[in-house]
């Protein structure tokens, strides 16, 4: 089994699916409302359990209703919640339109915001003995830096899921032992907006698994030769937590190598698109290797 340390958001996500996306100014009516649990980094261990991890989450929640029903949320999916910490802000929201498969996000962070470089001294022992470590951008910069150093001093390995992206400075991208962006995040992180995925992709060689939607990932090996993953043609109900369950998957696999781990990966955010909410449609273990092998 896996030991994966997540460390990163929790949110609820108050999700409504319409035929189109309002434009400015415009209101419309939707179809569906619903509210389920969410977060990078919730989703993240999640999919990290569903498939058969031994998963701890690092994180902050409000002391207010949505905080009770995500920890409870977590606790069921059978991930050790003992560092999720309540905060005096109110629990991380995403507000989601859902329309054709596509989505648009607006988080409002809250407690994520107040996860400190604290509370990763505070979880040492947790993150010491993992195997792997996954983290996201939904929680402080200053937090991230924190985790990565404490990760070095023990030499477990940190995959960096940067989203949402900001440009990143070169020392903490090399402090990562994979960094996991879609291509305009990647575009983003090395500071060059709009620039090509084929001249970003050897920039931080051995390092770069980019996630490209439907058409799969690409990793760029540390002899510059690039190995591209294709997807899996599934059909496209919400694209929401595509990328965490694809993230979950590449660490719960990552023992089996990086490029059996990408096959994984690629064939659990598939399955994760088929369903509506961030977490529905994530797979459990024996489904996800049954879809690999028909
Ligand atoms: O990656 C998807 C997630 O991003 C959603 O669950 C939402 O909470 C936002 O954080
Ligand atoms: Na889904």
């Amino acid at each position: 089994m896996t030991k994966v340390v997540v460390v990163g958001s929790i949110n609820m996500d108050l999700v409504v699916v319409t035929d189109r996306f309002p434009a400015p100014g415009e209101t419309i009516s939707g179809e569906r409302f619903l509210t389920v649990p969410g977060g990078k980094g919730a989703n993240q261990a999640v999919a990290a359990s569903r498939l058969g991890a031994s998963v701890s989450m690092v994180g902050k929640v409000g002391r207010d209703a949505f905080g009770d029903e995500l920890l409870a949320g977590l606790q069921r999916e059978g991930i050790d919640t003992r560092h999720v910490g309540r905060a005096e802000v109110a629990t991380g929201v995403a507000l989601i339109t859902v329309s054709g498969g596509e989505n648009s996000i607006v988080v409002v962070p809250g407690a994520n915001h107040a996860l400190l470089p604290a509370d990763i001294a505070a979880a040492e022992p947790q993150l010491a003995a993992a195997d792997v470590i996954l983290t996201q951008l939904e929680i402080p910069l200053a937090t991230v830096q924190a985790l990565l150093q404490l990760a070095a001093r023990h030499r477990v390995p940190v995959i960096l899921n940067p989203a949402p992206a900001q440009p990143l400075p070169a020392d903490l991208l090399q402090r990562c032992a994979l960094i996991t962006p879609n291509e305009h995040e990647l575009a983003t992180v090395l500071g060059r907006p709009g620039a090509e995925m084929a001249s970003l992709l050897p920039l931080l060689p051995g390092k770069v698994v980019m996630t490209h939607g439907k058409h799969g990932a690409w990793h760029a090996r540390a002899d510059g030769s690039l190995h591209h993953q294709p997807g899996f043609a599934v059909q496209a109900v919400d694209s929401t937590g595509a990328g965490d369950t694809f993230n979950g998957a590449l660490a719960t696999f990552l023992p089996l190598g990086l490029e059996a781990a990408l096959r994984h990966a690629a064939a659990a955010g598939a399955l994760a698109v088929t369903r509506l909410g961030a977490q529905g449609g994530m797979p459990r273990r024996d489904e996800l290797l049954a879809f690999m092998s028909s």
